[in-house]
């Protein structure tokens, strides 16, 4: 129950009807009994900064930054953790006695995700579709990981940038997301991990790229979860991008709670939301 002295946390974003991450954090919570909620919030592109104000103003206790916010909020916190600043993306702010404190939870969230279907992330070949605030932390982390990453972005300029800020020892290189960058990618990979919002399915009908040249390829990681995928097996296997919701936002529970995260309530209060299991 929402009291007078509750401790308050949020998502900022647009679109957030969608999002999972109320119900993970708020189940968990009352299964806790911990006196804290968290609550959702539509805010664009030009209403980030007054939102963040807000939470000052209010005294939230912290809040996830969700697509399109990642890295403009870069700008408006007080300080950012060294994880941030290097991937140059937030997704988890904390309020601290020195201010708003960015973190990234992303990209961690993502490899706990991979290992715990048996991908080990790690001097692999991996194709990064996108190069939004997701993109940054992945590409990051997989770079870190030794693996031989290839963005692919429909903004050429974008995918640059976000190979030329990463300063891991794996191999980045980058190419405009067409027809066939991602055909050939797809034949060539050992994972394709999609950061745009469009389910890899659909960009491979969109593109006109023939099922069968692409079907037998790597592993599939779409993180994108508010558009079902069309059903066609594509690739080794699937990762669900809701293993990954659940690794970042037990992440950034660790943050905000200072103290180890429930990680299989977290999961199971999704799970039976949702009334099945994702795997
Ligand atoms: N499962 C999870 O835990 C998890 C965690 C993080 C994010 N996500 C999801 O990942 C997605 C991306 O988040 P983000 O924060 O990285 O967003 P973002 O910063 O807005 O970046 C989105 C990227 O997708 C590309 N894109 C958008 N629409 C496209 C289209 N129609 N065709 C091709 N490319 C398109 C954009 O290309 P341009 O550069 O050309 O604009 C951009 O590079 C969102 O759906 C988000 O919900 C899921």
């Amino acid at each position: 129950m929402i009291k007078g002295d509750t401790k308050v946390y949020s998502l900022y974003g647009s679109p957030v009807a969608h999002s999972f991450s109320p119900v993970i954090f708020n189940t968990t919570f009352e299964k806790l009994s911990l006196n804290r909620a968290y609550l959702p919030f539509e805010v664009s592109r030009e209403n980030l900064k007054q939102a963040v104000e807000a939470a000052r103003t209010l005294g939230f206790d912290g809040f996830n930054v969700t697509m399109p916010h990642k890295t403009a909020i870069l700008e408006i916190l007080d300080r950012l953790d060294k994880n941030a600043e290097e991937i140059g993306a937030v997704n988890t702010v904390a309020k601290t006695k020195s201010g708003l404190v960015g973190y990234n939870t992303d990209g961690e969230g993502a490899i706990r995700a991979l290992r715990s279907y048996g991908f080990q992330p790690n001097n692999k070949r991996i194709i990064v579709l996108g190069a939004g605030g997701a993109a940054q932390a992945l590409v990051h982390c997989l770079s870190s990981e030794n693996n031989t990453v290839r963005i692919l972005n429909r903004t050429l300029d974008k995918a640059r940038q976000v190979a030329d800020n990463t300063t891991g020892p794996g191999r980045v290189s980058y190419e405009e997301l067409a027809k066939s960058s991602l055909e050939k990618g797809m034949e060539d990979s050992d994972l394709l991990v999609n950061t745009t919002p469009i389910p890899t399915s659909t960009l491979v009908s969109q593109l006109k790229i023939p099922f069968n040249n692409v079907k037998d390829t790597g592993w599939i990681f779409d993180l994108a979860y508010d558009q079902p995928p069309k059903p066609i097996p594509l690739g080794r296997g699937t990762i669900s991008p809701l293993e990954m919701l659940v690794h970042q936002a037990a992440l950034s529970y660790q943050i905000w709670l200072n103290q180890r995260a429930p990680f299989d309530l977290m999961r199971s209060s999704l799970v039976d939301y949702l009334g099945k299991d994702w795997r």
